[in-house]
């Protein structure tokens, strides 16, 4: 007897093996696999809001409608032909501070892959300069929870192989550049447990602790930067929030994520 796709689709995760592996760094987490969903991000928020808070890493093989940061829309892997890893953490978080969480999950997931990807304030992971990787965070109350603790979810995609660069600026970067041979199940294998690791010490301490790990890939020190907002300068590293500093003819500005878009301004004449 053949087995079901459901099952099919589980085994071929390893979704029993990797939620056994994970469960001494966050008990009770469990793994799903879905092989279609709008977007692992919209489907862990709504359980979030109708009370479901039980940790959960939720990978999904296609996204309808995958998002990205600033309301930009994420490009599912296999609607566009390339191979990719598209899934999302929901975590039950009660940190002091919120500030600088999404640099932490950057730092983690570029500990996991190559000692040679920087990180493009906040989190972009950059391989030769071009982006390997997204981050969107999001969080929710939800009446199963505490006041002093949201839901947060942390939706991660990871180009595998050569994703379709129409409309962008600069190619962006994959994989399988630098680890050959790695499948989507094996690419979440390795991310995952250095990324609960992270957040767990994150919801303790802060960023603080992290910034000098951050610093030593932090793709825009000493860059000339230009923020969205007009404003050009040079970008000194982070500050203990993980707030981006940039020396500007006014003064030192310390930028938030949520405040202005960055990006390295590049000489004239120079290729990017
Ligand atoms: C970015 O704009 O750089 C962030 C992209 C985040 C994409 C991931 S894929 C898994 C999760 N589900 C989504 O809909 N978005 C995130």
């Amino acid at each position: 007897m053949g087995q079901t796709p459901a099952l099919d689709l589980q085994q071929r995760w390893g979704a029993a093996p990797l939620q056994d592996a994970l469960q001494p760094t966050w008990p009770g987490l469990r793994v799903q696999v879905m092989a279609e969903v709008d977007s692992t991000n919209t489907e862990l928020m709504r359980r979030a809001r109708a009370s479901d808070v039980t940790p959960t890493l939720l990978v999904a093989e296609a996204q309808t409608a995958g998002r990205g940061r600033m309301g930009r829309p994420w490009k599912s892997a296999s609607a566009h032909g390339h191979a990719a890893l598209a899934f999302s953490l929901g975590l039950p978080l009660a940190p002091r501070d919120w500030s600088g969480l999404s640099l932490a999950v950057g730092l983690a997931l570029a500990e996991a892959l190559h000692p040679q990807l920087t990180i493009k304030w906040p989190n972009d992971l950059w391989w030769d300069g071009r982006k390997l990787s997204g981050i969107l965070i999001e969080t929710a109350a939800s009446p199963a929870l505490a006041d002093d603790t949201r839901q947060v979810v942390i939706g991660i995609g990871i180009n595998l192989d050569a994703p379709d660069a129409e409309g962008l600026s600069t190619r962006p970067a994959w994989v399988r550049e630098f680890l050959p041979g790695l499948d989507a199940p094996g690419l979440l294998a390795r991310v995952a447990p250095g990324l609960l690791q992270t957040v767990q010490q994150f919801e303790r301490e802060g960023f603080a602790p992290l910034r000098d790990r951050y610093a030593g890939r932090d793709a825009l020190a000493g860059r000339e930067v230009a923020l969205s907002d007009g404003l050009r300068g040079r970008a000194v590293g982070v500050s203990d929030l993980g707030a981006l500093l940039v020396h500007t003819e006014m003064g030192t500005r310390e930028v938030t994520s949520s405040e202005v878009s960055v990006r390295p301004v590049v000489a004239e004449g120079a290729v990017p």
